[in-house]
C-alpha cells in the first residue's frame, strides 16, 4: 500500500536534440529549483516566503470541498488503515479525466473506492474504467461505493490481481489514463507498464511522488525513498513524455505520452 513517499531530482539530462520535438527543458536540475532535491523549500527561502506557500497550498486544498459520499469513504478507509488518495488529487483525477476524456482508464490500486468515484466522475458516460487490486474483498466494497455514486455495474471491472501479474495482460496502447496508486516500491514497474498501456497523448499519474518533502534529504536510503527517485527520475528523462509534478497533497506526477503520429 502506498503510504509515505519520496521523489528526487537527482539527474536530469538538460540536452537540446537535433529533432522537431519540442525541446525538454535545458536548465540543469541542480541549477534551477529542484523537486525532491533541495528544492523550493530549500535553505534559501526565507521563512515568510515559505509561510506564504503554505497558505497558498492550504487555500488550494480548501478551494474544493470534498462531497458526503468521498468523505464517508475517506473516513472508512482511515478507519481501515487504506490510505486513499488526498481531497485535491480526487480533484485533479476527476479533472484530467475529464478533460482528457479518458473513456479508457487503469487504476493500479483500488483502496475502498474512493479514487475510482474521483475517475469515473471525470469520465465520459460510456468510459470503462479498469480496476486492479489483490485485495478482493476491497474491490466487493469499490464496487459498491461506485453503485452508491450511481455507476452501473458495466463502467467498472475490477481485476483481482497484483500489477505484476495483470497489466501484462492489458492492451498495448489501449487506454487514455493510468492511475498508479499500488505499492510505491512497485512505482518503477508500474510506470514501465502503464507507459506501454497509454495511446498517443494518454496520461499517466503517479500518487505522493514527494513524500512530505522527504525525498528531497539524500540520507534517506528507505526502499520506498529509492522507488520514489528512480520513477520520478525515469519520467523527466523519458523524451516521449511531457512531464509535471503538481504540488498538490504529497507531489502528482503526470506525463503525457507525446503523440508523434503527425511529425
Ligand atoms: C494506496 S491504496 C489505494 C487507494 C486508492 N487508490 C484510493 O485512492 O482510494 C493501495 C492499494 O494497493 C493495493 N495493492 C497492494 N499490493 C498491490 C500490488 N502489487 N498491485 C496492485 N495493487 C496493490 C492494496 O491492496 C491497496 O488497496
Amino acid at each position: 500500500m502506498a503510504t509515505g513517499r519520496p521523489g528526487g531530482r537527482d539527474g536530469g539530462r538538460g540536452g537540446v536534440r537535433g529533432t522537431s520535438r519540442p525541446l525538454r527543458a535545458v536548465r540543469k536540475p541542480e541549477a534551477s529549483a529542484p523537486v525532491g532535491a533541495g528544492g523550493p523549500d530549500g535553505p534559501d527561502e526565507s521563512e515568510a516566503a515559505a509561510r506564504a506557500r503554505t497558505r497558498v497550498a492550504e487555500r488550494a486544498e480548501a478551494f474544493l470541498v470534498e462531497d458526503e459520499l468521498l468523505a464517508g469513504l475517506r473516513e472508512r478507509c482511515t478507519a481501515e488503515g487504506v490510505v486513499p488518495v488526498a481531497p485535491a488529487t480526487a480533484a485533479a483525477l476527476t479533472f484530467l479525466a475529464a478533460s482528457t476524456r479518458a473513456r479508457a482508464v487503469v487504476e493500479i490500486g483500488t483502496g475502498l473506492g474512493l479514487s475510482t468515484v474521483a475517475l469515473l466522475r471525470g469520465m465520459p458516460a460510456d468510459g470503462l474504467l479498469t480496476s486492479i487490486d489483490p485485495d478482493g474483498e476491497r474491490q466487493v466494497r469499490a464496487r459498491a461505493a461506485c453503485a452508491e455514486a450511481g455507476f452501473a455495474p458495466g463502467r467498472v471491472r475490477m481485476i483481482k490481481g497484483t500489477s505484476r501479474q495483470v497489466l501484462p495482460k492489458l492492451s498495448d496502447a489501449g487506454y487514455d489514463l493510468v492511475l498508479v496508486d499500488g505499492v510505491t516500491t512497485e512505482f518503477p514497474r508500474d510506470l514501465e507498464a502503464s507507459l506501454r498501456l497509454l495511446r498517443p497523448g494518454g496520461v499517466v499519474v503517479v500518487d505522493d511522488v514527494l513524500w512530505q518533502g522527504r525525498l528531497a534529504d539524500p540520507v534517506r536510503r528507505e526502499a520506498v525513498a529509492g522507488a520514489l527517485r528512480e520513477t520520478v527520475r525515469r519520467v523527466r528523462e523519458d523524451e516521449r513524455l511531457v512531464p509535471l509534478v503538481l504540488p498538490i497533497a504529497e507531489g502528482l506526477l503526470c506525463a503525457t505520452l507525446r503523440d508523434t503520429s503527425a511529425s
